[in-house]
């Protein structure tokens, strides 16, 4: 097993990594429980895939679970649902020191921790990501959301976890297209800062893919530990060093606005093609070489992740995707800070970027 602390004082916790640790779960949720039921958040797809190994080893372990299964996708991470949830989680008795357990992919986390942030002014919750994406990022880091009117993850908290269990062979279920748009985000992290981690996604990238579980266990013990090593110093964005953690967002953002935030193009696709443009764009500005732009965009497109506009689906205006990106929730001051490069592994804040200069720049990659 792979332990990576997330180390916050008084809220530290670990990350346990291991292949078949859903069938172990009960034995290692043993110190958490408490004389009442373990509350298990999921959605109807896990209910099936993955609920009856984690229902198995709590009862092996002798421990009793209440199941709460919810619709699957993204509007799930709404008002009602939340309003849904945490009734039920009252209805249960759920206390303070009870542990809520998240079992699944990033809506279920954001909305469990959100609920569990609430609930009696604080419960524990634990995490255990059942898809590629919530097991590199969104489970470890505290935060927690649901989207509103006005956009995604707007209402939310920043609200640690207690525990996080990861299983690789949860990903055995996951579609082709989940796993890749998941992909992105370990590749982001060998962007912003490890050229090694880089390359030895380029050599492993595909093995990943197809399942490979010494290259899978390998890529999230290594994007958990190095996301840990940021919160740790920024837990709460103010620093700079997390905002570090939105490589690729801010444009990947604007597509995803341009696409209503849909099927048609998955977060981490749209992270992809956002780390692709954030590149290129670097390259525009003379910060970083095109060779290495190019690089980027190479791996990217290799894996099947989409690295520009017309890739990605999205045939709008610079100015378009630029007016996209002043709804983003990352404007502070009437400013956006933009992630850009100075070489792979380079990845850097920039608060000197010209809006009209970036709409400049769509508009080029839209031709
Ligand atoms: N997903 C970015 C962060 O957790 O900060």
């Amino acid at each position: 097993m792979t332990i990576v602390p997330v180390s916050l004082g008084e809220r530290s916790y670990q990350v346990r990594i291991e292949p078949g640790l859903l069938d172990r779960a009960g034995e290692a949720l043993l110190p958490y429980a408490t004389k009442r039921p373990f509350v298990v958040v999921m959605d109807a797809n896990v209910a099936q895939a993955q609920w009856p190994r984690l229902a198995a080893s709590l009862e092996a372990a002798g421990l009793k679970a209440e199941p709460i299964v919810l619709p699957a996708g993204e509007p799930t991470k709404s008002w009602a649902q939340l309003e849904a949830l945490t009734d039920r989680l009252i209805e249960l008795g759920v206390e303070r020191k009870d542990h809520i357990i998240a079992l699944g992919g990033g809506v279920i986390g954001d909305l469990v921790g959100f609920a569990a942030s609430i609930v009696k002014r604080g419960c524990s919750f634990i995490q255990i990501p059942t898809t590629l994406l919530s097991q590199v990022d969104s489970s470890v880091g505290g935060k927690t959301a649901i989207n509103s009117r006005a956009g995604k993850n707007l209402i939310g908290a920043f609200y640690q976890p207690a525990l996080v269990l990861i299983d690789p062979n949860t990903l055995d279920t996951l579609g082709v297209r989940d796993t890749r748009a998941g992909y992105a985000e370990v590749v982001k992290y060998g962007l912003i800062d490890d050229f090694d981690f880089f390359e030895w996604c380029e050599t492993n990238g595909s093995k990943l893919m197809a399942g490979d579980a010494e290259a899978r266990s390998h890529a999230i013990a290594k994007s958990v530990a190095a996301k840990a090593g940021i919160v740790a110093e920024d837990e709460r964005e103010t620093s700079g060093r997390r905002a570090l953690l939105n490589l690729g967002h801010t444009f990947g953002h604007a597509l995803e606005a341009e696409m209503g935030f849909s099927d048609k193009l998955l977060h981490g696709e749209g992270v992809a093609a956002g780390m692709a443009l954030a590149f290129a764009y670097s390259a525009r500005r003379g910060e970083c070489s095109s060779q290495d732009a190019m690089r980027v965009s190479a791996h990217l497109r290799a894996v099947g992740l989409p690295t520009g506009l017309k890739e990605a689906g999205v045939d709008a205006s610079g100015a378009t995707l630029v007016e996209h990106m002043l709804h983003d929730k990352k404007m502070s001051g009437g400013t956006l800070p933009f992630l850009l490069a100075r070489g792979i592994g380079q990845t850097y804040l920039a608060k000197d970027v010209d809006l009209a200069d970036v709409e400049a720049f769509l508009e080029e990659q839209r031709g």
